[in-house]
């Protein structure tokens, strides 16, 4: 029952187009300014606008759909506030931080902008079928650009995409828990649907190219991208103060907006058993948990526990790894075509980190070694993001070392793939 898990038809997107407004007039104030963010931003009022709010009760949310639109409206309001300006601020108000940690903890997320409010719940569709790219909206934005609504529906589709595999790959070691007499013809055919689903997310991912502009994204679009965490040299060395007013508040370093925050990336991984806890955990300076492992908490609570429960499920590729072979020494044809099956999808989720790295070449690498001519203040914003000009120095949105870590990542998949 995969509704405890809040997964639906459309996987790790809601059922239903997400809420667009928060429709109680007493939500106006933060509608107001969620809904002119491009023009606040551009004329640097943002902050000023900010300031003036009223500090709102989160008690007139009347569904769920409302509460997950408070939460992006107030991650889009806390991000343009923190970075919309010439330096960063180190400081987030009350208005902003009070109703946003009561959200945030209603929907068992971090007070920032994640995946969730970025990607899975800021879009409006004219049908429930969000896979079709040319049909999505932006709700909230930064810059108001094509280049930030594609960047971000880009994900959206391929989340829809990969909805169907979910049941799939659950029913597969339900099969093999269960010992199943036909469970190699099962499990070989859930991979062959796996490795064609990951083939086709990764087509929408290259998908990115066509109206994602790579400069417009380095400069105008990422940095308002940026959390918290490992954004020392972005000019928050202690992270942010969410200030609760009364004295009250504290600091806090969390990781800004990534799609490595994507459930169903991980998904994939858990049910090929692709291992991501080696050294590398893309913090700059070592330590903690992999970074897979941490992002897991800046997910919707019930898609986490959707992770923990198929990871408990057991091991497609033990599985795999431990068929035996005959008193010939190899495989049968049903246990060669179920090998080959695990192998061809391992290797497609390889294919697919190595499209992703081509995208951060293209969008992060090359464009921080370019001179830009659009304004300075953007160019302040943008060279703060990172923390310099080469590309061991850059530091990703979501705070990792960016091309070692994620040429680990994918060296991991490969490993994976080996069986050995
Ligand atoms: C991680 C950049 C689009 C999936 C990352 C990281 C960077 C990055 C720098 C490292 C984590 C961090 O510090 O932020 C980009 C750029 C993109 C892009 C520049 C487009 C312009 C996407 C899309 C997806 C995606 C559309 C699909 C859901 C992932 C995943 C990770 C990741 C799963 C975690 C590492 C892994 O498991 O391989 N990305 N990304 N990215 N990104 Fe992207
Ligand atoms: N995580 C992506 C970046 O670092 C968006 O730019």
């Amino acid at each position: 029952d995969l509704k405890k898990f809040a997964v639906t038809r459309n996987g790790f997107l809601p059922a239903e187009r997400p809420s667009e407004l928060l429709s109680d007039p007493y939500y106006e104030p933060w509608e107001l300014v969620a809904q002119h963010l491009p023009q606040l931003i551009d004329e640097d009022r943002i902050r000023d606008e900010v300031s003036k709010l009223p500090v709102l009760e989160t008690h007139r949310l009347l569904s769920e759909a409302e509460w997950r639109r408070a939460y992006v409206v107030l991650a889009y309001i806390a991000h343009a506030y923190i970075w919309g300006g010439e330096k960063p601020e180190e400081i987030l108000p009350p208005q902003i931080t009070l109703p946003f940690l009561r959200v945030s903890s209603h929907l068992e997320l971090p007070p920032v902008l994640t995946y969730a409010a970025a990607n899975l719940w800021n879009f409006s569709s004219p049908g429930l079928d969000f896979t079709n790219l040319e049909d999505l909206r932006t709700l909230c934005s930064f810059t108001g650009t094509e280049s930030e609504s594609w960047f971000l529906l880009i994900s959206v589709a391929m989340e829809a995409k990969g909805a169907a595999i979910i049941s799939t790959m659950l029913c597969a070691l339900e099969a093999i828990k269960s010992h199943r007499d036909n469970c190699h013809g099962v499990l070989t055919a859930a991979l062959n649907d796996l490795r064609d689903c990951i083939c086709d997310v990764g087509v929408l991912l290259d998908r990115m190219y066509e109206r994602c502009d790579p400069m417009t994204f380095y400069h105008r679009i990422r940095p308002f991208l940026a959390g918290s965490k490992n954004m020392a040299a972005a000019g928050l060395p202690r992270g942010v103060f969410y200030d609760e007013g009364d004295g009250r508040g504290s600091w806090r370093e969390l990781r800004g907006g990534s799609n490595g925050q994507s459930s169903l990336i991980q998904f994939f991984d858990i049910v090929l058993g692709v291992d991501h806890r080696g050294g590398n955990n893309g913090n700059p300076d070592g330590g903690e948990d992999s970074f897979h492992v941490e992002v897991r908490e800046y997910m919707p609570g019930p898609h986490r526990r959707l992770l923990v429960h198929t990871t408990r499920m057991g091991s497609i590729r033990e599985f795999v790894a431990h068929l035996t072979a005959d008193h010939n020494g190899s495989l049968g044809e049903e246990q060669q075509r179920l090998r080959a099956a695990y192998v061809g999808a391992t290797e497609a989720l390889t294919e697919f980190r190595n499209k992703h790295i081509r995208i951060v070449t293209r969008y992060i690498v090359l464009p921080s070694r370019q001179p830009w001519n659009g304004d300075s203040r953007k160019q302040n914003l943008a060279s703060s993001s990172s923390t310099g000009k080469e590309s061991q120095h850059l530091t990703g949105t979501g705070g990792t070392s960016l091309m070692p870590f994620l040429k680990q990542v994918r060296d991991e998949t490969t490993v994976a793939g080996l069986l050995e």
